[in-house]
């Protein structure tokens, strides 16, 4: 690795008009968290000696996400070279390598980033070393123009390119590795002499050969480098980071039955020999301990699930809730804010809110704890090896000893002590032959009526 200082300046205040949002374009989530945080977590890993996230006016919400690294506004949005001139207030003495990521590309990898700043120390000293890389679909990014040596000789918009050089395949990622010596004076001479009237990063490229500087391209993976501009790449960005977090996650001994059907997030911590069946989808915030199981179906997030625990299939588990090691959550089963002791099972059909449920409790189908009475939450605790029959409303606040049993079908309102057994279902009735009585008169009736 070089070990010339780094600077890197982020763009980030382009409109992103075609996103069609009111939300700025580098805020939008990939696998759970804004885009630019991808690249900023990058960014970090470089050690860098100055970062700047250049921001558009009213970007508060932007600078807000990149925090602790600071922003320079951009106030009016004149193309990506009178973006970089933004941050110049922050290093303008500063003579190291100058890396511009653009916000809207989070993919890079600090491999990728390194690859370019050792391509900045070699023997050619180009002033500017531009990632390229070969989209299947180039359509709208700008084409890089390859002398007969080699040498990148010029990049050209897309909008401002001659139909000859549109079937370049090369294309500019807009990532770049740059002399700090020399960077100021070429972005000084930029124009906007172009279809969009913008001053362009990318003219920097011929301003530099027409110095007599080198400068050069080098590949790059299309997985890393899609601009984020709409929807549609955004879903492609993301399908481009679960699959690399899918193999992260099998690589670390996690099984996955069908890994495209597993939903990931950036901090989903999977320890080793899960086994996660199909369909499965983890919000922000899910940790899982070794050897838990997660069968097919289920939506987790804020959740934490320790070893051995069993979940699903088609369980919801929402934020604030422990699953501890061996228990149990079976199908459609839905649990918040609630802690399951290790070893305690609900099985089947629950809502289980802002509940305790105690050590080896077994909690029967059809359960409810009724925790909200329209005004307020309230909590219902259940002790150690209680037994709760099957459809049993506990209307919360209201606490389960331990080893107390509850009939099925009750419904809970008072305490109930340790070992106690507690139910307020109707007595049962029950009349000797009635049912054989009511059908012989109801055949007579019918009879009558069809006469
Ligand atoms: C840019 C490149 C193009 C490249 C493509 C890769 C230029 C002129 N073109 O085109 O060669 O193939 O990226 O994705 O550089 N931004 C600002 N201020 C501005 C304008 C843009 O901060 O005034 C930021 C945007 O927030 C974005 C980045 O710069 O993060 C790129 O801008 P965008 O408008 O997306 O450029 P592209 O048309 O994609
Ligand atoms: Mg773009």
């Amino acid at each position: 690795m070089t070990t010339s200082k780094i600077a890197v300046i982020v763009l980030a205040a382009g409109l992103g008009t075609r996103m069609k949002s009111k939300l700025s374009k580098v805020l939008h989530p990939l696998a759970g968290r804004p885009m630019i945080n991808h690249l900023m977590e990058t960014v970090d890993g470089l050690n860098p000696d100055e970062v700047t996230v250049v921001v558009g006016e009213y970007m508060n919400d932007v600078s807000e996400a990149v925090s602790p690294f600071p922003t320079a506004v951009q106030s009016e949005r004149l193309g990506t070279a009178h973006a970089v001139l933004a941050a110049r207030d922050f290093i303008a003495d500063f003579e190291g390598n100058v890396l511009v990521l653009y916000g809207d590309t989070p993919l890079i990898t600090l491999e990728t980033l390194e690859a370019m700043l050792n391509a900045r120390a070699s023997l050619l000293d180009p002033a500017v070393v531009v990632l390229g890389f070969t989209p299947d679909d180039p359509s709208n990014y700008g084409r890089l123009f390859l002398g007969e040596d080699g040498v990148l000789e010029a990049i050209v918009e897309a909008k401002d390119a001659t139909n000859e050089q549109l079937k370049i395949g090369l294309c500019n990622s807009g990532v770049m590795a740059i002399d700090g010596k020399v960077m100021w004076g070429l972005l000084d001479r930029v124009g906007k002499d172009n279809r969009k009237g913008e001053y362009y990063l990318t003219d920097i490229i011929k301003l530099a050969r027409n110095d007599g500087r080198a400068c050069v391209a080098i590949d790059g993976d299309v997985d890393e480098l899609i601009g984020i501009n709409s929807r549609i790449e955004l879903a492609e960005a993301e399908a481009i980071l679960q699959d690399r977090l899918r193999f992260q996650a099998m690589e670390s001994g996690v099984s996955l039955t069908d890994p495209t059907t597993v939903f990931l997030c950036q901090d989903t911590k999977l320890g080793k020999d899960v086994l996660i069946g199909p369909n499965v989808f983890f919000g922000p915030g899910v940790t899982v301990g070794d050897g838990a199981v997660i069968n097919a179906f289920c939506h987790i997030e804020g959740t934490e699930i320790l070893s051995k625990a069993s979940i699903g299939p088609f369980a919801r588990l929402r934020p604030g809730t422990k699953i501890s090691e061996g228990a149990k959550v079976g199908n459609f089963v839905e649990v918040k804010n609630a802690l399951l002791e290790s070893e305690a099972k609900v099985s089947h059909l629950s809502y289980i809110g802002d509940a305790q449920i105690g050590e080896g409790a077994n909690i029967g189908a059809g359960t409810i704890t009724c925790n909200y009475d329209g005004y307020l939450k309230s909590q219902t605790i259940i002790g150690k090896g209680a037994f709760v029959g099957s459809n049993t409303a506990l209307v919360a606040p209201v606490t389960i000893g331990d080893g107390a049993i509850v009939g099925a079908g009750s419904t809970i309102t008072k305490d109930v002590n340790a070992d106690a057994l507690s139910v307020t279902r109707a007595p049962q009735k029950s009349v000797d032959g009635w049912a054989k009585k009511k059908r012989k008169l109801k055949a007579v009736i019918k009879t009558k009526k069809k006469k």
